[in-house]
């Protein structure tokens, strides 16, 4: 069983103290609401906090109460969405809140296992909506405070899972005691700023952390090498071919059913692989398309968190014209058609 160096009460009042000096003004800690509380955290679940800011502003700009997210579109919410990836999130938040409406008076549960069975949200999600929110006191461990405690406590002989577990349970014991208890929302805070700000990844500053004396990885010069990289995640990368077809200023679009990934959304008709004989020929087998070949259009690279996405694309003339309703001509920005942000990077690329 995993336990801290020094005392509780020393490890909260370090913590606590350089939290008060150091927390950033994020516009999730000017209040503690929980449907805006709730809004953040699914957006920061995969996503980095300067990305999420304008999203997070604008998101609630356009869905200021639950209600509001509950009778939306989903088709609007993903329009909304649409640059923050992993839209599953989007999906989910939309049926979380319809189910928040109907079965708990539009009031985001504040009983653990209520709240965990709503779509979207596991045992971290949960823990910090509830603890920031409504001071609940309930663990919380995600990448920056599992990266913190592994040093902390030189973690050097667990797998993810075995370390994971371990930490779970100590974090589970902590909050428990009342010097942390009585200061959940904060303490789950500190521990996540200072895995973010001060115990960064590659780079740690140790000479800023309010507990670097007790700090088992700098003590023993582990710093750096904690934790080890069976933690770290390689980005996957798949090629597509896209087809572009025009007419007028409008291009062909379809809606993807094929990756979760871009589910909902409208985009040009698209198959696996790189534009070879074999891979063309799927665009008969996939979408029903008959297509000759005018020419090669630009290769374009887009991000998303864990996976790096290459888009061939090539120019096409429809032999026959598409016969159902999964296909449209329209353009970026047409209302009702939410178009995935890789068609707008090919777009701007093409300089049309
Ligand atoms: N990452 C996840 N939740 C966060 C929060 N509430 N503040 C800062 N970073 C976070």
């Amino acid at each position: 069983m995993l336990d801290l160096p020094i005392s509780i009460e020393k490890f909260v009042s370090n913590l606590l103290i350089w939290y008060e000096e150091n927390k950033r003004d994020l516009p999730w800690r000017k209040n503690s609401d929980p449907y805006q509380i709730w809004i953040s955290e699914i957006m920061l679940q995969q996503t980095q906090v300067a990305t999420v800011i304008p999203f997070y502003e604008t998101f609630l700009k356009a869905y200021p109460t639950l209600e509001s997210l509950a009778q939306a579109k989903e088709s609007d919410i993903l329009s909304s969405w649409s640059g923050l990836g992993y839209y599953r999130r989007a999906r989910n938040l939309h049926e979380a809140a319809q189910i928040v409406k109907n079965e708990f008076g539009g009031y985001f549960p504040k009983e653990y296992r209520k709240a965990i069975q709503l779509p979207g949200i596991g045992r971290y999600t949960a823990g910090a909506i509830l603890s920031i929110a409504y001071g609940e006191p309930l663990p919380i461990l995600d990448g920056n405070v599992s990266r913190f405690l592994t040093r902390y406590l030189c973690l050097q002989n667990e797998t993810k899972t075995t370390g994971a577990r371990k930490l779970w349970d100590l974090l589970a014991r902590l909050v428990e005691t009342p010097p942390i208890a009585s200061q959940i929302a904060d303490f789950n805070q500190a521990l996540m700023e200072v895995g973010s700000l001060v115990c960064a990844p590659r780079h740690p500053h140790c000479e800023r952390c309010p507990l670097q004396d007790s700090c088992g990885a700098y003590n023993a010069g582990l710093e750096t090498t904690l934790p080890t990289s069976q933690q770290q995640k390689t980005l996957r990368e798949s090629h597509y071919t896209v087809a572009l077809v025009s007419h007028g200023d409008s291009y062909l679009f379809t809606q993807s059913w094929q990756d979760t990934f871009l589910h909902g959304f409208w985009e040009f008709p698209r198959v696996q692989g790189r534009p070879t004989r074999h891979t063309i020929d799927k665009f008969l087998e996939v979408h029903g398309l008959n297509f000759e070949i005018e020419g090669e259009g630009m290769v374009v690279n887009y991000r998303i968190t864990s996976r790096k996405l290459t888009f061939h694309t090539l120019w096409m003339t429809l032999v026959s014209p598409p016969s159902s309703s999964q296909f449209a001509w329209t353009k970026p920005g047409v209302a009702g058609y939410p178009t995935s942000p890789y068609v707008n990077k090919i777009l701007e690329t093409l300089d049309v």
